[in-house]
């Protein structure tokens, strides 16, 4: 019998774009994440340039529309993808879709989420024009486990850039997408590792 750990395997969820995926897929691919693999790709949206991305680079990849479809029957169908690819964590990549507590509660502490903002400033949408109009003067990520409640679980790490005075909210939209791909990749490793404990919501190292 092989003494080999089995991979970590991941299941991204998208619905856009899919840079913090392919940051995360050139991590692997580049040795940075040891032992982690990626399952399968998902996407809520049939266009999401992600999914065209995760099809190019060969990566095990699937549409499931949740337009129009009740939001337990839609997440159902996605419990049981994942569980087909024998997904071990899941990765919230830019997925604009509130899961239902059905599926947070399959996955207890295995769904992680990236946000653009310091948590608990600034969640929801366009977290980063927030940020901005507000005028704070420190900006950045933040990847979190996901519970029940939007952009609220325990934090994992943030990674802060300062926001200048010459930034406009692109360039901030900008700066803060280049930490978010070092921060995911930081954050599934350290998941992957399991060399922490949770006290209530704090998320410690050992
Ligand atoms: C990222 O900025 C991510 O933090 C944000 O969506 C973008 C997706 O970009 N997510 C949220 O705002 C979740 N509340 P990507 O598709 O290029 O990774």
């Amino acid at each position: 019998m092989s003494t080999e750990a089995r991979p970590l395997r991941l299941g991204i969820l998208l619905s856009g774009r899919g840079s913090n995926f392919l940051a995360i897929a050139e991590s692997i691919r580049g040795g940075r994440l040891p032992g982690v693999e990626i399952a399968i790709v998902l996407s809520n949206v049939a266009e999401a340039a992600g999914i065209a991305a995760a099809e190019q680079i060969g990566l095990p990849h699937a549409v499931l529309v949740s337009k129009g479809r009740p939001r337990a029957e839609h997440d159902a169908d996605l419990i049981a993808c994942l569980r087909e690819h024998r997904v071990d964590l899941v990765c919230l990549a830019g997925y604009m879709r509130l899961l239902s507590p059905g599926f947070i509660a399959t996955f207890p502490n295995r769904i992680l989420n990236i946000h653009p903002s310091l948590l608990p400033a600034f969640p929801g949408l366009d977290a980063q024009q927030q940020a901005f109009s507000y005028g704070v003067k420190v900006a950045g990520c933040t990847v979190h486990f996901v519970d029940e409640h939007l952009d609220h679980g325990a934090i994992i790490l943030q990674r802060t850039i300062p926001v200048l005075d010459s930034d406009d909210a692109h360039a901030l939209v900008e700066r803060i997408l280049a930490e978010e791909h070092i921060a995911y990749s930081e954050a599934i490793a350290r998941v992957a590792s399991g060399d922490y404990e949770m006290q209530g919501r704090r998320y410690v190292r050992r």
